[in-house]
Order: structure tokens, then C-alpha cells, then sequence
């Protein structure tokens, strides 16, 4: 099940190889101080960082216009069931492209995730864990920078992702199926529910 997304996934990191090379000099870090990833203060941006940011904004916008487009186009076709397989093949998919045609890396992320695959990168770790729904930057000293901004639940989320009464039988199901570690449901609308995040190499 999970072959095609780890498949894209391996394609995009590859694609990204000139990127990863640059952000990860000190490879395999696994905790935020080896990573060499520092906050910074989205408040005093230099001229670049302000670059970087739009280009962040710009590759999550297409991402979450991209998806929700494709989500409601499914359900309203066929209908949430349906939709999930939708949103499983495709959300991996649309993240890679637009990896591809921004330059960045992207992708999502929760604090109770669906799809284990969405794993935060290590940088985004503490936003994670004090789930705090606004927007954070970090730069690697190499000129990349990371952005991770809020996703916050909707109304049109609910069919999938509110509590047991609002996700229905054959839609809990279909979830259980294919996420058995499920922990995205209870969720209401106005809550975080996860965050993009954006990794922006330098400009050339
Ligand atoms: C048709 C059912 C459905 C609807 C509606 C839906 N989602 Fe999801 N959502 C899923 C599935 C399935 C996944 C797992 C996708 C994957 O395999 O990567 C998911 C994953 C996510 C993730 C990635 C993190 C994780 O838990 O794996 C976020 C964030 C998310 N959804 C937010 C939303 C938001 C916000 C909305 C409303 C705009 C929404 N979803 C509507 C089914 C749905």
C-alpha cells in the first residue's frame, strides 16, 4: 500500500539531491543542534530570507489549492470513501510536483498523523511538539531555509477527520483499512490540524 508513496518520495528526494547536499552537510543529524537548524525571527528577514519566504508561500499555496481542489472534485464525484484513495495516491504526488516545479522541498505534517509517512523533518520537530499554530522559520547556516505554517481544520475536513459521530461508518472503515494507526479523527473545526512545511535552497 504504502509502495507508491515511498516511491515519490524517494523520487522527489532525489530530484532535490543538489538541495539535500546543501542542507545537510552534516548528514544523518537526528536532533535539531547536530542539524545546525536555528530559528529565525520572521520579523527581520533579510532581502533574500523575504525571497525565500514568498517562494515558501507560493509552493504552499499550490499545494493546498491543489489538493483540496482534487479532494472536493473526488468527493463530489464519487463520493468519501472514494476520496480517500484519492487523497492517499494523490497528495504524495502533487507534493513531489510541486517540490519539482518550485525548487523546494514540501510536504505535510501533524501532531496526529494519518499516514505515518508524513513524519515531520527533524528541524520541525519542536513546532510539533508545542503544537503551536503559527508560523515558524529556521535557517541551516548553508542558506536554506525552512518554513513550517499551521493547517487549520475546516468544515469540509469533518467527513474525514471530526469525531466518530461526524466520520461515517463506511468512511471510518475505509480509514481503518488503509491507516490502521489512524490518530487524525476528533479533530473540529478551527483546530490545528498540522502544518506544511517548505525547505527553500539559496538562490544560485
Ligand atoms: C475524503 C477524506 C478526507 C478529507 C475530506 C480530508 N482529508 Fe486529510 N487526509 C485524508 C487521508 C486519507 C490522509 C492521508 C494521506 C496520505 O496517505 O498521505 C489525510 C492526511 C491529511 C494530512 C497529513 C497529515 C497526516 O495526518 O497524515 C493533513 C494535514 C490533512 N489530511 C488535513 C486535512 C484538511 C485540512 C482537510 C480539509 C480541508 C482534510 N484533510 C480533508 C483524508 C481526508
Amino acid at each position: 500500500m504504502h509502495h507508491t508513496c515511498a516511491t515519490i518520495l524517494l523520487a522527489t528526494t532525489m530530484l532535490m539531491l543538489p538541495a539535500c547536499e546543501r542542507a545537510g552537510t552534516q548528514a544523518n543529524q537526528t536532533d535539531l543542534s547536530d542539524a545546525g537548524w536555528v530559528r529565525v525571527d520572521l520579523e527581520s528577514l533579510s532581502a533574500a530570507q523575504a525571497t525565500q519566504r514568498e517562494q515558501a508561500i507560493t509552493a504552499r499555496d499550490q499545494l493546498a489549492q491543489t489538493l483540496k481542489g482534487e479532494l472536493v472534485s473526488a468527493i463530489t464525484s464519487e463520493g468519501p470513501v472514494h476520496a480517500i484513495d484519492v487523497c492517499h495516491t494523490r497528495a504524495p504526488e502533487i507534493a513531489a510536483e510541486v517540490a519539482l516545479s518550485n525548487g523546494v522541498q514540501i510536504g505535510r505534517t501533524s501532531h496526529r498523523m494519518r499516514n505515518a509517512e508524513n513524519t515531520a523533518p527533524d528541524w520541525m520537530q519542536p513546532v510539533v511538539d508545542e503544537q503551536d499554530p503559527t508560523p515558524h522559520a529556521f535557517a541551516d547556516g548553508e542558506g536554506t531555509l525552512a518554513f513550517a505554517y499551521p493547517i487549520i481544520l475546516e468544515g469540509a475536513c469533518i467527513v474525514c477527520h471530526g469525531s466518530n459521530e461526524q466520520v461515517p461508518a463506511p468512511v471510518r472503515e475505509a480509514i481503518d483499512q488503509r491507516y490502521p494507526d489512524d490518530r487524525a479523527t476528533g479533530f473540529a473545526p478551527g483546530d490545528l490540524r498540522g502544518w506544511f512545511w517548505v525547505q527553500v535552497p539559496p538562490e544560485n
